[in-house]
């Protein structure tokens, strides 16, 4: 009853995305690197792998949600019935499962990833982790620069280690967000919502370009913090930064922000606003009355390399 709800939901939410639905189906399997969606010109591409039309489904919501383009993981060998039989040892999926070094073929890979700066990329849950096909695609197509979401199905496994390990085979300047399971009895009201969480997660983020790497900024929710996002939609900001007080560095805005001060005390990954026009990045802790703009996600040791313990120059940006 369930599959056949959830085929049912497919088959409406393909109407809204015949053009790639098309597109994928017309596709030969034979024949390498067809273009395999009919962009809409979004930035965002929906990229998803099932057999069974549960990550299928959820797809087609998100894409639809999101006004995103959509592109399926075509294995050059379709999984059959007793290839995806997870009670049997010997079947397809537990032998790949088994071998870390599995590649399976796909099909064909998306011609051109230029104009998505998000990829959305949902697979189910095989043995705790995501199917080798997966490792195929974030090595065969060039993620960098690039935020992805990864997304999973499953039955009752949480999303475990299943998108962290992927991510290890990526492109290292793509940026990862935290990765969410839905479960196999999800509505498409409750996969909507996230949807739509993501369209607001996706303006409330910045990012800080620093000694070649890139730290995703979680903006607060507050007049400053927006209106730093203002400012960046307008054009990418240069700070010389220096060490203060082996907690921070800190560095001239060259523009004054709306202040929200309160008393705070920071922890590693603070990005606050100081006195209303200086922006410090905090690596260990302080107390003071000013402004939290947003917050990034990482270890004390890791942020300290990362800026080193001299003045540094960054680039504050919306793009990753
Ligand atoms: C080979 C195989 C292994 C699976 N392993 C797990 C697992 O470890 N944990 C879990 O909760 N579900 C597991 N499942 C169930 C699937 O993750 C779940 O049904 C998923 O939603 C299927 O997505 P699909 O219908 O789009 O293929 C497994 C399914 C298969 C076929």
């Amino acid at each position: 009853m369930k599959k056949a709800l959830l085929v049912l939901l497919s088959l409406l939410l393909v109407c809204n995305v015949s053009l790639a639905e098309d597109a994928v189906s017309s596709a030969t399997l034979s024949v390498d690197r067809l273009p395999a969606v009919e962009s809409t010109g979004s930035s965002i591409l929906v990229v998803y792998f099932s057999t069974d039309d549960t990550i299928r489904a959820a797809a087609y919501t998100v894409a639809v949600a999101l006004s995103a383009d959509l592109f399926e993981i075509q294995p050059v060998e379709p999984y059959t019935a007793d290839d995806v039989n997870y009670h049997n040892s010997q079947s397809r999926t537990s032998i790949e499962q088994n071998n870390p070094q599995a590649r399976p073929e796909i099909a064909f890979l998306p011609e051109d990833l230029n104009q998505y700066d998000t990829i959305i990329l949902g697979y189910p849950i095989w043995w705790g982790q995501a199917p080798q096909i997966l490792y195929t695609f974030v090595e065969s197509v060039d993620l960098s620069g690039k935020t992805v979401i990864p997304f999973c199905t499953s039955g009752s496994s949480g999303v475990g280690s299943s998108a962290t390990n992927l991510q290890k085979q990526a492109s290292e300047s793509s940026v990862w967000l935290d990765a969410k399971r839905i479960s196999n009895g999800s509505s498409a009201e409750e996969i909507r919502a996230w949807a739509d969480s993501l369209e607001k997660e996706e303006t409330s983020m910045f990012y800080i370009h620093v000694n070649g790497t890139v730290l995703t900024v979680n903006a607060e929710n507050n007049s400053s913090a927006k209106a730093l996002i203002a400012l960046l939609e307008t054009s990418d900001i240069t700070v010389s930064m220096h060490d203060y007080g082996s907690f921070e560095k800190v560095g001239s805005l060259g523009a004054d922000l709306p202040r929200n001060d309160e008393d705070i005390t920071t922890t590693t990954g603070d990005v606050i606003l100081y006195q209303g026009n200086q922006i410090t990045i905090y690596y260990d802790e302080n107390r003071w009355n000013f402004t939290k703009l947003g917050h990034i996600d990482i270890g004390q040791d890791e942020l300290k390399t990362i800026l080193g313990s001299d003045d540094v120059t960054v680039i504050l940006s919306l793009n990753p």
